[in-house]
């Protein structure tokens, strides 16, 4: 499916980002796949949080969906089978010209603005549109977070360590320039459930879920 879209332009939405990382060095890839072996749990809150509809949102629940929007390359690490990813509008980012069944269960964007374009679209148009996530890889999230839209950060802290080729671009840390860590309270009431608190362990590796806002 490609973009076709003319009317005036609506007011782009906001965006969160959503990763895990390990805690220092931000490493959230190798070899075109995730470091860790699977983490079942955290995947499962992945799911939740970008299928989740704000709770105050206004929206429909039988037709709204979050979107999810993702790189070329992160598309292409799900497996066939899981993609797209059901009950979200999938954007996928590339800047490559897009060929006849190409991508058909997924709506391809030359740009981020153009994703969030025509999200913003989606949303006017059809009132279909809930919360917007960017999923990764780490282009995408140095994209996303070069854009004022990008209010915050779903971070999945992990602490075991591996080996990583790819990185986040942006440290959060204590101190970090334009971030402020969000209180358990915070995150609750904005992912909508009560976020499992303090040190996850699932297969010998652990992580700690964490919620980062930027401050103007
Ligand atoms: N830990 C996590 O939470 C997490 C999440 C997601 C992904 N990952 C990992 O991250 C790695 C992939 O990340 P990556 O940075 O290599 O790739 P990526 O961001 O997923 O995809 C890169 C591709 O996206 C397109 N692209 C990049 N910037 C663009 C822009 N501004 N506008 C339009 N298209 C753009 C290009 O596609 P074309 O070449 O087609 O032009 C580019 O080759 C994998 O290892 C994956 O497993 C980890």
């Amino acid at each position: 499916m490609s973009l076709e879209f003319q009317a005036a332009a609506p007011p782009l939405p906001e965006v969160t980002l959503i990763v895990a990382a390990t805690a220092r060095q931000m490493g959230i890839g190798r070899a075109g796949a995730l470091p860790w072996p699977m983490l079942k749990r955290e995947m499962a809150y992945f799911a939740r949080v970008t299928r989740r509809l704000a709770p105050d949102g206004g929206l429909n629940p039988h037709t709204a969906r979050n979107a999810v929007i993702m790189g070329r390359k992160t598309w292409e690490s799900i497996p066939d089978r899981f993609r797209p990813l059901p009950g979200r509008w999938n954007v996928v980012l590339s800047r490559g010209k897009e060929e006849e069944g190409q991508n058909p269960n997924a709506v391809t964007a030359q740009s981020l603005e153009e994703a969030l374009t025509y999200l913003g679209h989606v949303k006017q148009k059809e009132d279909g549109l809930g919360r917007v996530f960017v999923i990764g890889g780490a282009q995408i999230y140095g994209a996303a977070l070069e854009m004022k839209e990008a209010r915050r950060v779903l971070l999945t802290r992990v602490l075991s360590k591996f080996e990583c080729d790819t990185f986040f671009p942006l440290k959060l840390e204590e101190g970090s320039p334009g971030w402020r860590r969000a209180s358990q309270e915070e995150m609750d009431a904005w992912v909508g459930e009560e976020v499992p608190r303090g040190l996850q362990s699932e297969g010998g590796t652990e992580y700690e879920f964490e919620m980062w806002e930027r401050v103007d």
